[in-house]
């Protein structure tokens, strides 16, 4: 009974830290600060306390020389001073994790900065954190509604997948993901607007979310303006409460814009800290970093993660390094096209370049096959429609082409989408199956792999069906078996 007593008191005092960690500035350059003590370790967060500056000022240990701490702040360091004090707060930076966090809008803390209460919980979770491990992540065998059709239908994603939306500025990136948060069917959307414009993050909620899609959602914002270490820590503020929400079995959508701002970021910091340049003036770490963010993603053994990573390839250039190293890392890649955005195709997917590297593994038998014949209409029509705009091809010189200019219009209006134009599944895959005249079987027309799975059983034991005799004839122009062939190639190829 006693030892019970006492070891409840001595539990407490181990935990207790009676000595306050106190030091005081003794330089401050550019973004790095550093102070003499206080005892802490890297990572941790402390307190400045410039009475001549914003009051409290909150900053991290990045670096520990003998008793030098360096530090780099999350706010402003106007009205810093040589000598003021450095609290450390003896833990590294946690996020209050709760369901009150639906409907909310955060900064790069956790806190919120929409004026509708406190959403403080006992429940707190390390903004830093290890990806799952590998053997114990679900292998991913569901597809994800996006609401967007050039996605569903034609590079369907798999819960738990990530996929990169690359494109120069201004083609769509982020009215895209807008799309998406507001038209899926993921359980919660986490949304981190990471280093964009910060006019951009009302046109974000309102317009492209709207009301419904803001209460399944919370959205963390750190806008340009916002300090280095504050956009960084966004990022992971972000992925650390889809970690919460995934932990709770559900399907979460990690909605980030953009991982280019992230990188630049973690540039920025480094050079202050004094890390060498590698690539286009970013320190090797940034990539190591990149990696690490982005493998937190995806499935554990209790929920899923489906990222879409918003990445900006400056002068359309797909091999800079951010995009190379982020295409590299992710399942798959969505490629938005300018001279789309142009002609005002939107949203301008550019689904001949862009692949989801799971679209086999979740979609139906006869859903690819539909997609499939889609896919190939539209390289042969991609591929000769040069020749096509200036007359020079005459009808009837080749079957193939043919039906693809024939078909074109179609596809166009398939693949064309208006923001606030949601398409179910169902309706993308009747769609698919008008084009392309072949039946897509109801037990298709779901994300539930079960019964893919029983549709895709079936299906070997029948042929595929098309609508009628004459659709037959249309969809394959010659010969409808060497036509399957060589969809089937066209998929292991993509595979
Ligand atoms: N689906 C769409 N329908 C109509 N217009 C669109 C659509 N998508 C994008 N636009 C137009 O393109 C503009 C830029 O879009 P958006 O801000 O999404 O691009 P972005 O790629 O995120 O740009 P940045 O790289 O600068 O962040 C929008 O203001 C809008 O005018
Ligand atoms: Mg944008």
């Amino acid at each position: 009974m006693e030892t019970t007593l006492f070891e409840k008191y001595i539990k407490n005092t181990e935990r207790t830290d009676p000595i306050k960690c106190v030091g005081k500035i003794t330089k401050v350059q550019g973004l790095l600060i550093e102070s003499h003590g206080p005892q802490a370790i890297i990572g941790e967060i402390c307190r400045i306390i410039a009475p001549k500056g914003a009051g409290i000022i909150r900053a991290e240990v990045v670096g520990l020389r003998n008793e030098t701490v360096q530090l780099m702040a999350y706010d402003e360091t106007d009205g810093i001073e040589i000598g003021d004090k450095v609290i450390a707060l003896g833990s590294r930076l946690e996020v209050a994790v709760s369901d009150k966090l639906l409907g909310r809008v955060l900064d790069a803390f956790g806190n919120p900065i929409d004026e509708k209460g406190d959403v403080s919980s006992a429940c707190m979770y390390p903004a830093l954190a290890n990806a799952p491990d590998p053997l114990k992540r679900k292998r991913i065998t569901e597809r994800i509604t996006t609401g967007v059709r050039a996605i569903d239908g034609l590079l369907a994603a798999g819960k738990g997948q990530r996929l990169g939306i690359f494109s120069g500025s201004g083609v769509g990136k982020s009215t895209l993901l807008g799309m998406i948060a507001r038209n899926t069917t993921a359980d919660v959307n986490v949304v981190a607007l990471i280093g964009e414009r910060g006019r951009e993050v009302n046109d974000f909620i309102e317009k492209d979310l709207g009301k419904e899609g803001l209460a399944r959602s919370v959205i963390v914002v750190t806008p340009g303006n916002a300090p280095p270490l504050s956009r960084l820590r966004g990022a992971y503020v972000a992925t650390a409460i889809a970690e919460y929400f995934r932990d709770q079995g559900k399907d979460v959508m990690l909605l980030f814009d953009s991982v280019t701002r992230f990188a630049r970021a973690m540039g920025e910091i480094g050079i202050a800290a004094g890390e060498p340049p590698a690539k286009r003036g970013l320190p090797p770490r940034t990539f190591d970093s990149m990696q690490k963010l982005l493998e937190r993603s995806g499935t554990s053994d209790k929920g899923s993660i489906t990222g879409f990573y918003t990445i900006l390839v400056d002068g359309d250039d797909m091999d800079e390094p951010v995009a190379d190293t982020v295409r590299g890392i992710l399942d798959g890649h969505i490629i938005l096209s300018r001279d789309l955005a142009e002609k005002y195709h939107y949203p301008a997917i550019d689904v001949l370049q862009s692949i989801s590297r799971l679209s086999n593994d979740v979609s139906g038998y006869v859903t690819k096959e539909a997609a499939g014949i889609i896919r190939r209409n539209m390289a042969v029509y991609a591929k000769n429609e040069k020749l096509i705009n200036v007359g020079a091809y005459h009808h009837g010189s080749n079957a193939e082409i043919d039906k693809a200019i024939e078909k074109h219009q179609e596809i166009e209006q398939f693949l064309i989408q208006n923001i606030d134009e949601p398409s179910t599944l169902e309706e993308t895959l009747n769609i698919m199956s008008d084009i392309t005249g072949i039946e897509i079987p109801e037990e298709e027309m779901t994300d539930n792999n079960e019964k893919l799975a029983v549709a895709a059983s079936q299906f070997r034991k029948k042929e595929i069906k098309f609508k009628s005799k004459e659709k037959e004839s249309e969809v394959f122009a010659e010969n409808s078996a060497m036509a399957l062939n060589s969809v089937a190639s066209l998929f292991s190829n993509l595979g």
